[in-house]
């Protein structure tokens, strides 16, 4: 009699348990979240997360042009509008040619310098499209959360990337680069642009302070792994609580699992 006893007992202390693991985990979110609008209403008296340069000297944009043409024109046109073997740049704004440029993937000499002046003279052609941003972003990391980071990170990122950013083969040939030496202006960009098979992550979807805490996460933890010292998950507090509440609620899920299949 006792073993059919303690049976019924089993799922009900197991859903317990996924529930107190369940509920840990959205009060730490919660705490979290808190923190994050404390942070948004000082947001008037602190620099902005992201800052977007859209303008450009004339200087810029002639040197720009110079340079277009002897590096890039062969192939995009001179007035970028594409060809049979490049695409229109058009319309795809500052941020976008900087990141191709100064990242190494079209070629050009040398220097991101170079690669503002391109940019400059690519958006003077045309307006930048809606989905695409209107300038190159420089973040400030200083007031960034860096546990908020490495959460949105793993949300958001190391699927394609892996946790620790060094970058990993994707399906259909495609290849996610390894993270260890972009800059913070090149991964905001990535983000806000989704080069190649990476998709775009718009305003809609990480707010400007979102994205802010990524890079700062990237270009600070992940690019400098020996600087965080102890655990190798970094940044102990809410987040680390965050997991093990998850550990255990996915645990308790297991064992619901593990009981229904020995029942059947
Ligand atoms: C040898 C030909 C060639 C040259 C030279 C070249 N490109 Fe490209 N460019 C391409 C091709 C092909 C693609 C599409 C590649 C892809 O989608 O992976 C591309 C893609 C791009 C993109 C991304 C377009 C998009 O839709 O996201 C940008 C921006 C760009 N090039 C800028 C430049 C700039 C600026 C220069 C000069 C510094 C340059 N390219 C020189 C061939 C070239
Ligand atoms: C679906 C897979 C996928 C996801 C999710 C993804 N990426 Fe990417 N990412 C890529 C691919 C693929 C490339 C290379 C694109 C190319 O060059 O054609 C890339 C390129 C990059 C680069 C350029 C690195 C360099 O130095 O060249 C950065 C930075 C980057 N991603 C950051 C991020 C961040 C931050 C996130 C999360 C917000 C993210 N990615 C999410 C697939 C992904």
């Amino acid at each position: 009699m006792r073993r059919p006893h303690l049976r019924s007992l089993l799922p009900a202390g197991v859903v317990a348990l996924a529930a107190v693991g369940g509920l840990a985990f959205s009060l730490t979110a919660g705490a979290v979240g808190r923190s994050t609008s404390v942070q948004t209403a000082a947001d008037s008296l602190t620099p902005p997360p992201i800052h977007y340069v859209t303008h450009f000297t004339t200087g810029q944009v002639k040197e720009g042009e110079v340079l277009f043409e002897a590096n890039c024109s062969t192939c995009h046109g001179t007035r970028a509008e594409g060809s049979a073997v490049a695409p229109d740049l058009q319309g795809l704004g500052p941020a976008t040619v900087d990141f191709w440029v100064s990242t190494g993937r079209m070629p050009l000499a040398d220097s991101s310098a170079q690669a503002t002046d391109i940019a400059a003279f690519v958006a003077s052609l045309a307006p930048t499209a809606p989905s695409y941003p209107d300038g190159i972003p420089y973040v400030n990391t200083k007031d960034a959360n860096l546990q908020l980071g490495m959460r949105l990170f793993v949300l958001n990122c190391a699927a394609c990337h892996t946790i620790t950013g060094a970058g990993d083969a994707l399906a259909d040939g495609a290849y996610a680069p390894s993270l260890h030496r972009a800059t913070s202006t090149q991964v905001a960009e990535a983000i806000r642009t989704g080069p190649g098979n990476m998709p775009v992550f718009g305003p809609g979807t990480l707010s400007n302070r979102q994205v802010a805490d990524i890079v700062a996460y990237v270009t600070g933890v992940i690019q400098h792994p020996d600087d965080r010292g102890g655990l190798g998950l970094g940044g102990i507090g809410p987040v680390a609580e965050g997991f093990v509440a998850l550990l255990f609620g996915v645990g308790g899920l297991m064992v619901v699992a593990f009981w229904l299949g020995e029942r059947a």
